[in-house]
């Protein structure tokens, strides 16, 4: 149980942290903006957004990632969408606490989404989603899933699944296999350990077997006594201490360690948490949670290296995933926008976290000068919220202030239907889906 002193300690620090940081901006994470029910930007919150309703255990969902489907050629066929749940949550959170429960395993969801996401189509059809089935996977380990990603199946061959697993004794991924012809069943492959993953958080696929991986914090919550107060000083203070690294497996097959390769990627990061690889391959975006910022690197592509550091675009909440759309044109952040509320939500003191997913337009810059208004249509604008970049036009997408959907952690957009998916970490139905209506 977190105890009202750990919570004391944690508001305290971040007022600490906002009055000696003047990067994340005192009304950005400590301030209560006065969000509506539901706001979607591509058509009417109680209209066209829907939850899906998937039992008690469809809920907390931390994550979400396409699987698409592809034809030899790497052809566009069909696109499904993984989700990765943990309804124990509030009993096991190794980032946030507490550390009550590890027992009571997550899940992860197969949803095929309708094809035409017309208006007609808002409420999600119940039977298009479906429980996976984790097949073969041990007795007695524990399952607490947060980053998720498939690797794109093309022609019906088979994905390989990574999911981080902040299991009782570590944080380690799981690897599994997916095929198209039987979708719902995840057939358990490895489990994948290291002292590069002690707190593993969001994954990006470099290739069937190769992948960059997050890690949130130095200090996690599993140290013992101090383990309530050392992520957080990590956390308020925005110490860079962690890091994000690459990774190449061996074959499950061979004898090799299943790391066969290791490589740091970017040392020194304060909190970091989603990441993305850009379509054609270039940049990688990394959120910097406790920073309230997304950062940009240059990667060589063919040794998976992070060439440099060439932007930081602050959003106005603290990012938790981030996923480039499509064409790289946009980046999709959700994130935080009241941090104590999330905390209070964390330890059960109160229901509802508010949620905030923008989009930031990413096409080349066809200016020096930031504009100097933006975001002009949200309830909450982003303006005046978190310092502007020139040609980095942020963008609200969706907000809510808990009631219609609580604490956003992955915004997805389907690059056909424009269907915006949201993951919530503590929402009750764990995505809502948001069809854009047929006036726009
Ligand atoms: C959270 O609080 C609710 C009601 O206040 C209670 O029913 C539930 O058991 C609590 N959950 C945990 C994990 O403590
Ligand atoms: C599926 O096909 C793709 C493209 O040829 C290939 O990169 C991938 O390794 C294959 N996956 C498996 C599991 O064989």
């Amino acid at each position: 149980m977190v105890s009202t002193r750990a919570l004391a300690w944690t508001f305290g620090l971040i007022s600490v942290v906002v009055w000696r940081s003047g990067r994340v901006a005192k009304n950005t994470i400590l301030t209560k903006h006065p969000f509506p029910e539901g706001y979607y930007s591509e058509g009417e919150f109680s209209t066209d957004c829907a939850t899906l309703k998937g039992g008690p255990d469809l809920k907390y969902c931390e994550d979400a990632t396409f699987w698409d489907h592809l034809d030899s050629h790497g052809n566009f066929v069909d696109r499904t969408l993984l989700l990765s749940c943990d309804a124990g949550r509030k009993s096991w959170n190794t980032v946030m606490g507490p550390l009550k429960n590890p027992e009571p395993r997550g899940s992860l969801w197969f949803y095929q989404p309708d094809d035409k996401g017309t208006k007609d189509n808002t409420v999600p059809d119940p039977s298009r989603l479906k429980r996976l089935e984790l097949k073969g996977y041990p007795a007695g380990h524990d399952f607490h899933p947060l980053g998720v990603e498939i690797y794109p199946s093309y022609a019906g061959n088979t994905s390989n699944l990574y999911v981080v697993n902040h299991a009782r004794a570590r944080t380690v991924i799981e690897q599994f296999t997916v095929s198209p012809s039987s979708p719902t069943v995840a057939k358990y492959v490895r489990t994948l350990s290291s002292p590069y993953f002690h707190s593993a958080n969001a994954l990006a696929l470099t290739s069937p077997d190769s992948f960059y991986v997050t890690n949130d914090h130095l200090f996690t919550r599993r140290i013992p006594y101090l383990g309530h107060i050392l992520p957080i000083l990590e956390s308020v203070f925005a110490f860079p201490l962690s890091f994000m690294s690459h990774v190449t497996l061996a074959h499950p097959a061979s004898l090799e360690p299943a790391i066969k390769v290791h490589q740091f990627s970017a040392l020194f990061v304060p909190f970091p948490n989603g990441i993305t690889i850009s379509p054609d391959g270039t940049n990688v975006a990394l959120a910097s949670t406790t920073l309230g910022e997304v950062r940009i690197y240059t990667r060589d592509a063919a040794t998976n290296t992070l060439t440099g550091l060439i932007e930081t675009i602050p959003v106005p909440f603290v990012p938790d995933n981030i996923r480039y759309n499509h064409d790289g044109a946009a980046l999709i952040v959700a994130g935080h926008p009241h941090f104590p509320t999330l905390t209070a939500v964390a330890a059960n003191k109160t229901r509802v976290a508010p949620s905030w997913v923008v989009s930031i337009d990413m096409r080349p810059k066809n200016s020096a000068l930031p504009k100097v208004e933006f975001d002009r249509q949200a309830p909450v604008s982003a303006q005046g919220k978190a310092s502007p970049v020139a040609g980095r036009e942020v963008r609200t997408l969706f907000q809510s202030d808990g009631s219609g959907f609580s604490s956003s952690s992955t915004g997805l957009q389907d690059p056909i239907t424009s269907v915006l998916y949201v993951t919530g970490l503590y929402a009750d139905d764990g995505v809502i889906i948001c069809h854009p209506s047929t006036k726009n």
